[in-house]
């Protein structure tokens, strides 16, 4: 498969590194241009480009920007397209957004919000990026760590729990996309390591933060 990924930082190039020795072609992209990424090419083995250019390079794209840079990507590029939203809310880093804070929505409605078209996975926001390379284990073994996905494409769907698969972990699906708050910031499950058994009863006994104290 080709997976564009616009961000090029800890999210991005991890996912690009087990993505290449997984069998996918890559190509990164970042706010500041391809020049930028020079030495990534060799060092993961991967194209570079705009986020314009990893829009059309990708049977899939992977966002991996920060919430504050949503506004930014290529709309029209991405409508129609899969796209991964590894994308988190931190309000001291991100600044404060009222609908969020308030629970009235959620970061990935937020960014399908700004994409209409595009058909949005919520995965890859749960777990540190130094733990996804280091945690993969193969299929079958009893402490394998399970990873969330929430979204409304199947075919989305599918195509994240393949790469949780073939990186090494497995999938409990949360529903909908606007089930993507089970997992968000803060949550029990949020980066914490857990089976699938674990992680499909935390994410099912998930309620909602009070506001007042977001
Ligand atoms: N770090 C983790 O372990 C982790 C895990 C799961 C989810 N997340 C979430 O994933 C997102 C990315 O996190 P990160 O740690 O990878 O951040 P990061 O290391 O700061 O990297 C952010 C990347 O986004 C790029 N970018 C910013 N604005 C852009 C734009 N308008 N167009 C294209 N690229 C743009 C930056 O490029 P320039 O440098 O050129 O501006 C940079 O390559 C965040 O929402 C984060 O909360 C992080």
């Amino acid at each position: 498969m080709k997976i564009g990924i616009i961000g090029a930082g800890f999210v991005g190039r991890a996912i690009a590194e087990l993505a290449i020795k997984t069998g996918h072609q890559v190509m990164l992209s970042n706010s500041r241009g391809p020049q930028t990424l020079f030495s990534l090419r060799s060092m993961i083995g991967c194209e570079t480009g705009t986020a314009s250019e990893a829009t059309l390079f990708g049977d899939i794209v992977v966002i991996a920007v920060p919430l504050t840079a949503i506004g930014q990507l290529p709309v029209s590029a991405l409508s129609g397209k899969q796209v991964i939203d590894a994308v988190n809310y931190y309000p001291e880093r991100d600044g404060h957004i009222a609908e969020l804070d308030k629970q009235t929505t959620t970061t990935s409605e937020l960014l399908s919000s700004h994409l209409p078209g595009a058909k949005i996975t919520k995965a890859f926001n749960a777990i540190p990026m130094t733990q996804l390379v280091s945690d993969g284990l193969p299929a079958g073994n009893a402490l394998r760590r399970a990873l969330p996905l929430a979204g409304n494409d199947i075919d989305g769907k599918r195509i994240a729990t393949g790469l949780y698969e073939a990186f090494g972990f497995d999938t409990v699906d949360a529903g909908a996309l606007s089930e993507g708050w089970r997992f968000e910031r803060g949550m029990p499950s949020y980066c914490v390591r857990m089976t699938k058994d674990e992680l499909t009863i935390s994410l099912d006994e998930t309620r909602r933060l009070d506001p007042t104290v977001v």
